[in-house]
This record gives C-alpha cells, sequence and structure tokens, in this order.
C-alpha cells in the first residue's frame, strides 16, 4: 500500500517529462468538444478536450487552445463561439477538426445559431458564448466565454463520445 510519504517522494523525486505528465492527466476521462464560429465567409473549428464549467452567475465556461492553433485566432476576432460537444456517433468528427489545414466541414451538417455560430448535428448538447477573457498561461491560452444561448432540454437525448488514456471510449452503463 502506498503512504502518504510514498506520494510525496513520488511527486518531489521526479523531474515532470512532457511524455510522462501527458500520460498522467491522460487518466482524467473527459468529453469532447468542437469549438467553433463563422468568419462571415466560413464556419471554423477545432477539435477541444479541454472544456469546463466555470461559473453559474454570469453563466461562463472555458477551454484552453494551443498558441500555435490557426483557427483559435480566427475565432478571437469574432468575438464569439459555440461549443459543440459530441456525442458517442461522433468519433470521426473529433479526428476530422483536429487536422489542420484541411477542409474540416466536408460532409458536416451544421446550422447557425443567432449568433450565427455553427451547432453540428446530432451532437450532445451546444452553447453559444460571447468571448468574456482570455490568459497566456504556458503553452496554451485559457479563453473564457460567456454564455447566452444553449441546447434545449428536448435536444439532449444521446451519450457522450469520451476520451480517456489517449484512446475514445463510450459510456457503459452500470449493470447492477
Ligand atoms: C480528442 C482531442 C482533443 C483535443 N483537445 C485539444 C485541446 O483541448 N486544446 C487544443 O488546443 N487542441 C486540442 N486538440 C488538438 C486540436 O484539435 C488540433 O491541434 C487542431 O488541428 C488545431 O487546428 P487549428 O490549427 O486549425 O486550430 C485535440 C485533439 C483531439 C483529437
Amino acid at each position: 500500500m502506498k503512504t502518504g510519504q510514498d506520494v510525496q517522494n513520488c511527486v518531489t523525486g521526479q523531474r515532470i517529462d512532457q511524455r510522462a505528465f501527458r500520460n498522467t492527466l491522460g487518466h482524467y476521462a473527459s468529453g469532447v468538444t468542437i469549438i467553433a464560429g463563422h468568419d462571415g465567409l466560413e464556419p471554423i473549428g477545432f477539435t477541444c478536450q479541454s472544456f469546463y464549467s466555470v461559473s453559474m452567475d454570469p453563466p461562463l465556461i472555458s477551454f484552453s487552445v494551443m498558441l500555435t492553433s490557426t483557427t483559435y485566432p480566427r475565432i478571437r476576432d469574432t468575438g464569439r463561439f459555440s461549443v459543440n460537444v459530441l456525442s458517442d456517433t461522433q468519433q470521426e468528427i473529433s479526428n476530422q477538426f483536429a487536422r489542420k489545414g484541411t477542409d474540416k466541414w466536408a460532409g458536416i451538417d451544421w446550422n447557425p445559431t443567432r449568433n450565427r455560430n455553427p451547432v453540428i448535428a446530432d451532437t450532445l448538447m451546444w452553447l453559444d458564448c460571447d468571448l468574456h477573457s482570455e490568459y497566456e498561461a504556458g503553452d496554451h491560452y485559457i479563453v473564457v466565454g460567456q454564455v447566452n444561448e444553449m441546447s434545449p432540454a428536448e435536444w439532449h437525448t444521446r451519450d457522450p463520445l469520451l476520451f480517456f488514456k489517449g484512446k475514445y471510449r463510450q459510456l457503459h452503463e452500470p449493470t447492477h
């Protein structure tokens, strides 16, 4: 059995190797989202796992994005974005929106929110946000959005696409 002292030894006795850091963080299971916008000419978006809720009043959410993202600066310029939380049938959409420099929207069925941000068909849920604030942190930006529209309750009929230890997973309901 590991004692508190063993845990302390692990944390202090080891340099943080990038690959090991990524593997360790991979044990935090998450959903998968597409952060999307519209620049007036075409829809834009990228796959993003680092999404979470921040505040109820006002309603704020956040995600982090690599400083090297080519899509995020275009979304920032519009001052708004949508969050599309993917359902368990949308693994290919996740892969498609993670490929830089490709036509990410090929074959994607979507409709605009009131703010013209794309909502991808068959998502688990969606949010429409105004860009609230942004913070540079290491090699990522932390982006905060204020939610002004969201999927209605009757939309929420699907199961989530999950990401855990570097692989897509499905939710299995306990049998007992
Ligand atoms: C499952 C999954 C989760 C991802 N999560 C993030 C994330 O949280 N933040 C991020 O910046 N990139 C994330 N990516 C990578 C981006 O989607 C990828 O770098 C994308 O191509 C960026 O494209 P862009 O240069 O068009 O912005 C993720 C990719 C996958 C497959």
